[in-house]
């Protein structure tokens, strides 16, 4: 059974994140609970840092994309370790600035940021934005203006690679509600125009081809994709940036290269497209968000009923659901879960695991290996770190989850759970 690296299994039969009883931290802090590892972070986030260091001669950046998971005790993490930090929000600038983050190391994104969000972020001193469109170049243009600011400013191109899992095709024509595309002449446009801009500076490119990457060749694919637009434009372009996207594991059945492989990879290409376009080596940028924080994260429920209907399947029912995971009911998201302190029993089925909410959909997984799950046992579900908390709702008036890290041998709130007076905060 996959486990990530951050658990393991005592020799009675208990499953321990970094050496502590998880269902005993289960039964302190009440379920659903996520349980994170900083162990587990620290190490992503050097992995990221160290692998561009060593594989890259140029300046590099790694940016955690908080939008994995947002929240002060991560971004405080991230930004302990070295990362910037890339938001999309202006929750999620708010978090990355209550988190100690330098707004000059904050990069913006997002395909439709309000005028209010800009405004937001040049008050704040947000030092880099991601422009997504023509139409946003002039927006930033004019309200950089007004706030006596000039940030750096990427463009968020839209290369034609479609990447998934194991495979990428290079179409030149994708449906995108993202980046400005390449296929016309509307990216080359939007370069001049945005160098000729006063009040913002044309500081380099960017692209996000995909999620769940296993392999380097999208990666190698877009950098030299972008080395080669930036040597049409002729302009003095300082930064290039791959995006994220590297793939984690969520179950036995799958088998991405290391990321430090597929770093690596875009490094190389980066060093050898610049060569060929004769263009100074960029800074190189990255920003991963699933892979700092999914593989660290575990989701811990009680059983509740579990439901047997003969030759249809067996429902596990848990006391949490799409409101803390909706990636499965979203778009069919694989998990592996398992027993906590019964680790060493082999399955005895393969179970649906269903959550608590008022949905048919409501499910964390199907055809789920479990061991003979019984009602109050602790059942956790791996690599829960990323899109789990960040995508969670208030569904049925159910109060969100705390964030529990284990850290120095002991286990810590950093996120309180959602109480009911929670819910009802901003009803007038
Ligand atoms: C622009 C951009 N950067 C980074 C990321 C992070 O991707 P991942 O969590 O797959 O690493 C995303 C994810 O949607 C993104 O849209």
């Amino acid at each position: 059974m996959y486990l990530p690296q951050c658990c393991s299994v005592s020799p009675n039969g208990r499953l321990l994140m970094d050496g502590l009883d998880v269902a005993d931290i289960a039964r302190e802090y009440g379920t659903p609970l996520y349980l994170m590892s900083e162990e587990s972070i620290v190490s992503a986030c050097r992995l990221f840092t160290d692998t561009l260091k060593a594989a890259y001669p140029g300046q590099s950046v790694t940016a955690y994309a908080s939008k994995a998971l947002s929240c002060k005790y991560i971004l405080s993490l991230a930004r302990r370790e070295g990362l910037w930090a890339d938001v999309v929000s202006g929750g999620e600038l708010y978090t990355a600035l209550a988190a100690g983050f330098d707004p000059r190391n904050i990069i913006y994104h997002g395909n439709n940021k309000t005028e209010g969000e800009l405004t937001y972020a040049l008050a704040s001193g947000v030092g880099y934005f991601v422009a997504d469109s023509t139409r946003e170049l002039y927006l930033l243009d004019e309200l950089s203006g007004k706030a006596g600011a000039r940030p750096d400013v990427a463009l968020r191109l839209k290369p034609g690679i479609e990447a998934h899992t194991h495979e990428y095709v290079q179409t030149g024509k994708i449906d995108s509600k993202f980046g400005i595309p390449m296929e016309t002449d509307e990216a080359l446009r939007a370069a001049e125009i945005a160098a000729g801009m006063k009040n913002i500076s044309l500081a380099g490119l960017h692209c996000h081809i995909g999620s769940q990457i296993f392999i380097s060749e999208p990666f190698v694919c877009a950098a030299q994709t972008l080395l080669r637009f930036a040597g049409q434009t002729g302009l003095p372009l300082r930064d290039v940036n791959i995006g994220g996207g590297f793939g984690i594991r969520y179950t036995d059945s799958q088998t991405p290269e290391d990321i430090s492989a597929m770093l690596a990879a875009a490094a190389n290409a980066v060093v050898l497209a610049a060569g060929e376009q004769g263009l100074p080596l960029p800074r190189l940028m990255c920003e991963p968000g699933r892979s700092v924080v999914g593989p660290a994260g575990i989701t811990l429920y009680t059983v509740g009923g579990v439901k047997h209907i003969p030759g249809v399947r067996t429902y596990v029912s848990v006391d949490g659901g799409m409101t803390d995971n909706i990636r499965h009911a979203l778009y069919g998201a694989e998990y592996t879960a398992a027993l906590a302190e019964r680790m060493r029993e082999p399955p005895d089925a393969a179970v649906t695991i269903a959550g608590r909410a008022c949905e048919s959909g409501d499910l964390i997984g199907t055809n789920m290996p479990l061991a003979n799950a019984k009602p109050g046992d602790i059942l956790a579900i791996f690599a829960t770190g990323a899109y789990n908390y960040s995508m969670a709702s208030n569904y049925n008036r159910v109060p969100r989850p705390p964030i529990v890290v284990a850290r120095g041998g002991r286990a810590e709130a950093v996120v309180r759970r959602e109480t009911y007076e929670d819910l009802t905060r901003c009803d007038l």
